[in-house]
């Protein structure tokens, strides 16, 4: 892991591979081991920085309120540092969440788009509600009760004891702290739908077809609201696609790479 400082904290990153950036959000409360498979199969394709999002893995949470433009923030703050001036943003669930707040922010940043198992609406009041029990449940109780809860609509029934016991590994070693951070700034996120007709780069919406806290019909109705986006939706897999379906999930990325690459 390398890390920079960025926005009053230590931030770890990896950076793997050569070519045009493609950064990888990952999914709330995991770190960037997620994108190992992701990792592994598209470094030769692309350069790969993936960040450890604020509080996650191995960066620092910091103090003060956290909102998911923070985490946008950070994104593009290590992206100058390192020199990046363009780059495909790509994020996995709460990810994605961070990859509209990018485009809100810095679309001129923006290459190409990867919203896998991810939504453009705002939470509902009774999401809200839901969040804040289990932030402070976090808080109280720490990441296993978070992992009891998460596990189950994370991954499919057909995934293997083995990854289901690294996704559990990876919650269990989050800071509680960060847990509730990212729960509060979730559910404070704006609504991302207006900005769905305004996407003008190459975007692929990725699904598992047993995905649970974000349907097929979500997925679905990004894609008919994106101009020129492409669906791929991963039959039998649940919410963590990547992790579920690395080859297929590694297609759809790659083909993306092939359509940035033409379009720059
Ligand atoms: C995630 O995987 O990042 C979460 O399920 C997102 C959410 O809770 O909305």
């Amino acid at each position: 892991m390398k890390t920079a400082n960025v926005n009053g904290i230590r931030l770890s990153y990896r950076d793997e591979g050569s070519g045009h950036v493609l950064v990888l959000l990952h999914a709330f409360p995991l770190s960037s081991e997620m994108w190992q498979p992701q990792i592994a199969h598209l470094a030769s394709r692309a350069r790969l920085i993936v960040p450890d999002l604020r509080g996650f893995g191995e960066s620092q949470l910091g103090s003060g309120l956290v909102s998911i433009g923070q985490y946008a923030d950070d994104t593009v703050a290590l992206l100058d540092q390192l020199g990046i001036h363009r780059a495909i943003i790509g994020g996995l669930s709460m990810g994605g969440y961070i990859a509209f707040a990018f485009w809100r922010r810095y679309r001129e940043r923006v290459s190409g788009l990867l919203l896998a198992d991810t939504r453009a609406q705002a939470d509902t009041e009774e999401g809200r509600k839901g969040r804040e029990a289990s932030a402070r449940l976090a808080e109280e109780q720490g990441a296993e009760p978070i992992a009891n809860q998460m596990l189950p609509k994370l991954l499919s029934p057909a995934a293997s004891a083995d990854l289901r016991d690294h996704v559990r590994e990876i919650i269990e070693a989050t800071d509680p702290r960060a847990i509730a951070t990212a729960l509060r700034a979730m559910a404070k996120r704006p609504d991302s739908t207006s900005l769905l007709p305004t996407i003008d780069v190459p975007t692929v919406v990725i699904v598992g077809g047993e995905d649970i806290p974000t349907p097929v019909a979500d997925a679905r109705a990004m894609h008919a609201a994106i101009p020129h986006s492409q669906l791929v939706e991963i039959p039998g897999v649940g919410h963590l696609s990547n992790l579920e379906a690395p080859v297929a999930f590694n297609d759809a990325v790659a083909d993306l790479l092939t359509v940035v690459a033409r379009a720059r």
